[in-house]
């Protein structure tokens, strides 16, 4: 069953879309298994969910269809059983990942996120299930009623913070709501930060925070699909590979997916359902 990581923040824009893209193309192409070694690991799915209106499609010169209206069409005619969210990509030539692209329009793109949301987390399960393996990103933008409810079906949740003290305090304003939501979650904190990250990391009661550097290089070439040109421990090349495997981690673990609620978000902002961490 291929794994579904939900990417979002709580305010600003603090880079989450980068994120997003940077996790599904540069999530392992191959997996460990203890059977037969490595084998491929699936496909990689870039979703853009945010109400506010896709980038990636604009980043990479692409088309916004096929993408997520096409695929929110999709379920609401009930049509297309199997990996329904595959059909609807595009490559991401690059990475071998694929992108469902939300529309620029705010208004078009709410629309098509909404109702992927509300009414068809079945079909997203449906979909997820069809593939034997592999990831699927979303990236649900700013945190509201609506993209709580992705958190809350999702295996994991990143939540991405620039790191500055007023950041971190909406952080720590929303966290439990958010922890009691998510099966599991993460802070990514991008740019510079006044905190080490395990202060942060004990003070939120995460068991993982990640700092994301500030390097413009690095997010041009993650946005245009190109190699980053300086690589290295500190680099925000190698932060994002420690995310990834912090991620991988958590939700690899045998019995680790997550059984998707079929009920729409809860009007108290869909973030009150119980759930492990
Ligand atoms: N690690 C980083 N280093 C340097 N700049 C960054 C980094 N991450 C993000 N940025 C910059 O922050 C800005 C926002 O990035 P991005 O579009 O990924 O954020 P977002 O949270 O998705 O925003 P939005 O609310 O617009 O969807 C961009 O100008 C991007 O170049
Ligand atoms: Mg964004």
């Amino acid at each position: 069953m291929r794994r579904m990581v939900v990417v979002a923040s709580l305010k600003g824009a603090p880079g989450a879309t980068t994120t997003a893209l940077a996790l599904a193309t540069r999530w392992p192409t191959v997996a460990s298994d203890p059977a037969s070694g490595e084998v491929p690991a699936g496909v990689r799915l870039l979703l853009e969910a945010d109400p506010s209106g896709g980038d990636v499609a604009a980043w990479r010169g692409l088309s916004h269809s096929p993408g997520l209206l096409d695929l929110a069409g999709a379920v609401r005619h009930g049509s297309d059983p199997g990996d329904l969210i595959a059909r609807w990509a595009q490559s991401l030539a690059e990475s071998g990942a694929s992108l469902v692209a939300a529309p620029a329009s705010a208004a078009q793109a709410r629309a098509g996120s909404e109702l992927l949301a509300r009414a068809s987390f079945a079909a997203v399960r449906a979909s997820n299930e069809a593939a034997v393996s592999g990831v699927l990103v979303v990236d649900v933008g700013r945190l509201g009623p609506v993209e709580s409810s992705w958190a809350s079906v999702a295996d994991a949740l990143v939540l991405v913070t620039r790191g500055g003290v007023d950041a971190l305090a909406h952080v720590a304003a929303g966290i439990e709501d958010l922890k009691a939501a998510a099966s599991w979650m993460c802070l990514a904190v991008v740019g510079p930060c006044p905190y080490p990250m395990a202060e942060i990391a004990r003070t939120l009661g995460l068991d993982r925070v990640q700092h994301l550097p500030w390097d413009p290089d690095a997010v041009d070439a993650i946005r245009c699909g190109r190699s980053p040109r300086r690589r290295g421990r500190r680099s925000l090349g190698a932060a994002l590979e420690e995310l990834i495997r912090e991620v991988r981690r958590h939700i690899e673990l045998p019995g680790a997916a997550r059984q998707i609620e079929l009920s729409p978000p809860s009007p108290l902002g869909g973030i009150d359902k119980g759930g492990r961490r």
